[in-house]
């Protein structure tokens, strides 16, 4: 009989969705004569049987567009909203995933895919996965394809702030996706030519900042882009956040989740990138504006080099799926790839190191990173 796969896309979306179900899709039909599936709207459409067949019709055409043709959403699969209810659901996925015959299911998508993937990898299912997200922050592979276009968005908006911050004599704070990890604000900000650059890696002082700033002033160039991640905090909350870390990890059960709904409630409470910018103003004397990019980054063409990405990881996942090595996340290592076992990818993530060639070359063009008054 001949042998079907799945398909399906969870978590934000990225660009370079489209190309690697393209090439998975591709692969599978020309390189092995399978028939190919999506589940639509991620784990609830794999859960709810919602699918649609992707032949060469569906797959043609696709390569340079932007989101998912299958749609996607950010369910957990042993703790879904069903009516109100928080459900386990796995057992209705391996139901859909056996009445399709499926020999394996292809999930695309960040950190809380993998660890989705391995949930249902550990139910039975023969799963492998690929890692999108325009955060950089996917733990074990080189990069994660959305991230590249990501970067051209918002180094392409720092490099048009630049001109009427300039000419205003303002400071623009622009704020850059990243809950946790500060790739896409640092790549930007360098690409860019930022004179702060504030990640949630690094904690920011207040003091730090604003010296940085006016100091550029006393030096003729009163006007500053500040490229400030979503998940920035100040040096006290970082404190303050690292202390329940440490608490949390010393005990278990309902104090461990109640300790852990307080960091997220502190982290929610953090400055808001408005309020950075209004002390900024205050204490400088310069005027100041934000720009917030929001989705602008997520959505859109992918760049060629995402479409590559993307189009290379997708065609390992049908060799994987050939090779019958499932559990695993097909990560890319140089201008290729290798397949990583979930259990050491799920629930870990990569952050920017501190001492990242990036981070350096921007301490030694003179860049504040927020931390060195
Ligand atoms: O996909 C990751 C991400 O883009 C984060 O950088 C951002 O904080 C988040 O998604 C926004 O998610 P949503 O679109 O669900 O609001």
């Amino acid at each position: 009989m001949r042998k079907s796969i799945g398909i399906l896309t969870a978590g934000g979306d990225s660009p370079g969705l489209n190309a690697a179900i393209r090439a998975i899709g591709k692969s599978a039909i020309k390189s092995h004569g399978w028939s190919v599936i999506g589940f639509r709207d991620g784990f609830r459409g794999l859960m709810q049987d919602r699918s649609v067949r992707l032949d060469g019709n569906a797959l043609s055409g696709i390569l340079s567009h932007g989101g998912t043709i299958l749609g996607t959403g950010r369910d957990k699969v042993d703790a879904m909203d069903i009516g109100g209810n928080t459900m386990d659901m796995r057992a209705a996925m391996l139901e859909t995933f056996h009445a399709h015959d499926l020999a394996a299911i292809v999930c695309l998508g960040g950190g809380g895919t993998q660890k989705n993937a391995l949930k249902l990898h550990e139910a039975g299912m023969p799963v492998i996965t690929l890692p999108k997200t325009i955060d950089n922050d996917v733990y074990g592979t080189d990069r994660s394809f959305g991230f590249d276009t990501a970067l051209d968005i918002a180094t392409e908006a720092i490099d048009r702030l630049h001109s009427t911050a300039h000419s205003h004599h303002r400071i623009i704070v622009v704020e850059i996706m990243g809950h946790n990890a500060g790739w896409l604000t640092l790549g930007s900000g360098l690409g860019g030519g930022a004179d702060v650059i504030l990640i949630p890696e690094i904690a920011y002082s207040m003091d730090a900042v604003a010296t940085a700033i006016t100091q550029r002033k006393g030096d003729g160039s009163p006007f500053s882009i500040v490229a400030v991640a979503e998940g920035a905090v100040n040096t006290e909350l970082a404190t303050q956040l690292r202390e329940l870390k440490a608490q949390r990890e010393s005990v278990k059960g309902p104090e461990r989740a109640q300790l852990k709904s307080m960091g997220r409630a502190l982290f929610a409470g953090r400055t808001s990138t408005f309020d950075i910018a209004k002390e900024l103003e205050e204490r400088t004397r310069l005027e100041s504006r934000v720009t917030i990019l929001g989705h602008v980054q997520r959505g859109g063409t992918p760049s060629p080099s995402d479409r590559i990405l993307a189009t290379t990881l997708g065609a390992a996942a049908t060799e994987s799926i050939a090779n019958e090595q499932f559990g695993v996340m097909i990560a890319s290592k140089g201008d290729g790839y290798r397949a990583l076992r979930l259990s050491k990818v799920a629930g870990r993530r990569k952050m920017v190191p501190i001492d990242h060639p990036w981070v350096r070359t921007a301490r030694s063009l003179g860049i504040c990173m927020g931390d060195s008054p």
